[in-house]
């Protein structure tokens, strides 16, 4: 018998996952026979034991001491201090500090779009995908900066080849071919209800993006980093594709960050009420963080301040600048995985296709924000809504196409 599916055949038995070799049996050739092996072999089951133990997990917040965060408000800054932070980060730019990073690596089920978000036509009169709405930010600041800013967009398995494509069919929106970078991010399989690996339609492992949190390790182990470093890349600022106000080149927060020595900043809006289904900036045990909405109780939801405010009510945005030393130090920790129950097609034991009407399968998650706790500080800048928050989440309703389109008209209008 083949040494390498004697090992494999090892490998799964001591893990309990046998009903892989279900799915290698039934693969046509010898090249898919030993692709399916060596995707075994990359597997990390004893990972894979870990994460499935922690579906049963519940968290516990209760001996983590929460306190509210401090911010600056962007539109309450002194004349002096606007000017002070615009000056620092200015010059950053000019010299060409700053890289972008636009995570487009997830799968936008509740948009129902096929293919990419970022290819998605917000409906404008010139038909602009969500990428071109972006790339049209960092073309205006080539023109203010005089730089090329490097754009660095993180894709996932299933989605990097139609990205890739779009952007070459679109001759790169006019910006230089050769600022713009892809990069995949990682993947982990899907589980069962009983732990098993899953095998998708093809009789592979059944894989999915690892979430946006896996984005250090992929910045890393796709040689990014190594990339940015290699340019003098000292600033970088990492954003959803799914906001179509994303501010993407923001002196005022580069020279926040500079100014108050700290390795991160991060956008926050206030939070609509306290029950707006977003996570809110905060110091967890003394370190900054964020607590999601379903973490945070409805007492501390609805705190106020002294001036009525919500005590926990800066919304992250997903907007946030890293510096370089930050990026490199967080894509060697282990970052917690969390956990989504999911409706996944899978093949089942007969080599039949079962697309669930119910969520059927465990998928694992790392958040970009969990990185905040391995940092000392972060500068947090509050900005207003109407200027820098469009999202593009869900088909109709709340963050949907329509209502980005309608704040990015108004913001279009008011600057012009
Ligand atoms: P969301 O959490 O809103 O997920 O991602 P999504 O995949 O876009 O949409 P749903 O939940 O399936 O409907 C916020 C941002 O993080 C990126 C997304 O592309 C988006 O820009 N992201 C998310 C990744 O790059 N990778 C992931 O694994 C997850």
């Amino acid at each position: 018998m083949d040494e390498k599916l004697k090992q494999v055949e090892q490998i799964l038995k001591k893990y309990g996952q046998e009903q892989l070799l279900d799915g290698y049996n039934r693969l046509p050739g010898e090249k898919e026979k030993q692709d399916f092996l060596n995707s075994i072999l990359t597997v990390d089951f004893n990972q894979i034991e870990k994460l499935f133990a922690s579906c049963k997990e519940s968290k516990d917040f209760s001996n983590s001491k929460i306190e509210p965060i401090d911010y600056v408000d962007k539109s309450k800054l002194s004349k002096e201090d606007y000017e002070k932070y615009e000056k620092i980060g200015s010059k950053k730019i000019k010299e060409g500090k700053l890289a972008v990073v636009t995570m487009a690596g997830g799968q936008g089920t509740r948009l129902g779009h096929t293919g990419p978000k970022g290819t998605y036509d917000l409906g404008l009169d010139t038909h602009k995908s969500i990428f071109e709405i972006l790339c049209d930010t960092l073309k205006e600041a080539r023109e203010k900066y005089k730089v090329d800013i490097p754009w660095y967009i993180m894709t996932s398995d299933e989605n990097n080849a139609e990205t890739e494509d779009f952007f070459k069919k679109n001759n790169y929106f006019g910006y230089p071919e050769k600022c713009i970078t892809f990069f995949k991010q990682g993947k982990l399989p899907m589980l069962s209800t009983e732990g098993k690996i899953l095998l998708n339609e093809k009789g592979e492992i059944k894989e999915a993006a690892d979430g946006h949190g896996g984005i250090f390790q992929s910045m890393l182990k796709d040689g990014v980093i190594y990339d940015m470093k290699a340019r003098g890349i000292e600033w970088v600022f990492i954003g959803g594709v799914d906001n179509v106000l994303v501010k993407m080149v923001d002196s005022v927060l580069i020279g926040l960050a500079e100014e108050k020595h700290v390795l991160a900043a991060g956008k926050s809006i206030v939070k609509a009420g306290p029950k707006e289904k977003v996570g809110v900036f905060c110091k967890k045990n003394g370190k900054p963080s964020v607590i999601e909405y379903s973490e945070i109780s409805e007492e501390m939801a609805a705190e106020t301040t002294a001036d009525g405010e919500l005590k926990y009510g800066e919304s992250h945005i997903l907007c946030n600048l890293f510096n370089i030393k930050a990026i490199e130090k967080i894509s060697k920790m282990e970052l917690p995985y969390h956990v989504a129950f999911k409706k996944a097609k899978y093949l089942d034991k007969d080599g039949n296709v079962v697309s669930p009407t119910e969520p059927n399968a465990y998928k694992f998650e790392a958040f970009l924000f969990d990185a905040f706790e391995s940092l000392d500080d972060m500068a947090i800048l509050r900005v207003k809504r109407e200027d820098e928050f469009a999202p593009v989440k869900n088909a109709e309703g709340v963050d949907s196409p329509e209502t980005a389109r309608k704040l990015y008209i108004d913001f279009h209008n008011k600057n012009k």
